[in-house]
């Protein structure tokens, strides 16, 4: 399987913090934004690995991140996008990288303390289709929401007033070669951009889509007290652990 780290975007929620940088190098406690979602891969396994980022520092994560040396690889691969036409939309800039089998796609301001390798394990024997995970929040309508029937995800509402569950879709997430046909069948949303939601219940719909529930902390980092909560969450417990205490 192959990996996907997302960084592009304007990061507008966050200026000026990011007026003249890419908000995915911006610290969070002591590392880069981006080193994390890139460890999250690598610790599943996942080493051929393309970065998707925009806007004008873009040079400077090939000056940060070269060929990954920071993470034991021998390579990683680039793609831009121009402008801010949703996470679909970077997505679909990976097609020529990875059209021949599975991704699994990390949002670059995802960050969290534990692993995927179960859920990766768990997609692999899937085959096909696409998983989400998820993770109970205190505050849903920042993000997509699931409806549960059981274990069955019925449909994601993104940002809800009033959403349907206590889960977030947390921005990691695994697609087999078909997630491109449906990115080019979308239409852009009210905020004019090509959202992962949509490529989510597309799969729902083709009844092709499971869920699991990650273990341990995980948060975004794309406002200012989340980024907050990201650099105190990491310094306080540390990220990216490839075992639990109670795992050992
Ligand atoms: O963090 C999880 C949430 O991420 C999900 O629960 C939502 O369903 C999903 O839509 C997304 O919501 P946000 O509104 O928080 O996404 P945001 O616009 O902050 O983008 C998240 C990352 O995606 C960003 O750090 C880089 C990447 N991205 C985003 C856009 C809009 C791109 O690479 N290109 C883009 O055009």
């Amino acid at each position: 399987m192959k990996g996907v780290v997302l960084a592009g975007g304007l990061g507008t929620r966050l200026r000026p913090l990011t007026s003249v940088t890419n908000k995915h190098l911006l610290p969070v406690y002591n590392q880069p934004m981006i080193y994390y979602p890139i460890q999250t891969l690598v610790n599943a396994g996942i080493t051929d690995i393309m970065v998707v980022t925009g806007g004008n520092s873009a040079g400077d994560f090939l000056r940060l991140l070269g060929n990954g040396k920071a993470f034991g690889l021998k390579h990683l691969n680039y793609a831009y996008q121009e402008g801010e036409g949703g996470i679909a939309e970077a997505l679909s800039l990976v097609e020529h990288f990875a059209a021949d089998g599975p991704v699994c796609v990390v949002l670059g301001d995802n960050i969290i303390e534990g692993n995927i390798l179960s859920a990766v394990n768990a997609y692999r024997a899937q085959g096909r289709g696409a998983k989400i995970i998820l993770k109970k929040v205190p505050d849903p309508q920042r993000f997509g929401v699931p409806r549960l029937d059981g274990r069955r995800v019925v449909r994601i509402d993104e940002k809800p007033a009033k959403p349907q569950s206590e889960y977030a879709v947390i921005g990691i997430y695994m697609y087999d070669a078909e997630v491109y046909e449906i990115i080019r069948s979308l239409e852009p949303s009210a905020r004019g951009e090509l959202e992962i939601t949509d490529v989510n219940n597309a799969y729902i719909a083709r009844e092709a889509m499971t869920w699991e529930e990650i273990e341990g902390w995980w948060t975004d980092a794309g406002t200012f007290e989340s980024l907050l909560r990201a650099s105190n969450l990491v310094a306080e417990t540390g990220a990216n652990k490839m075992y639990f205490e109670a795992q050992r």
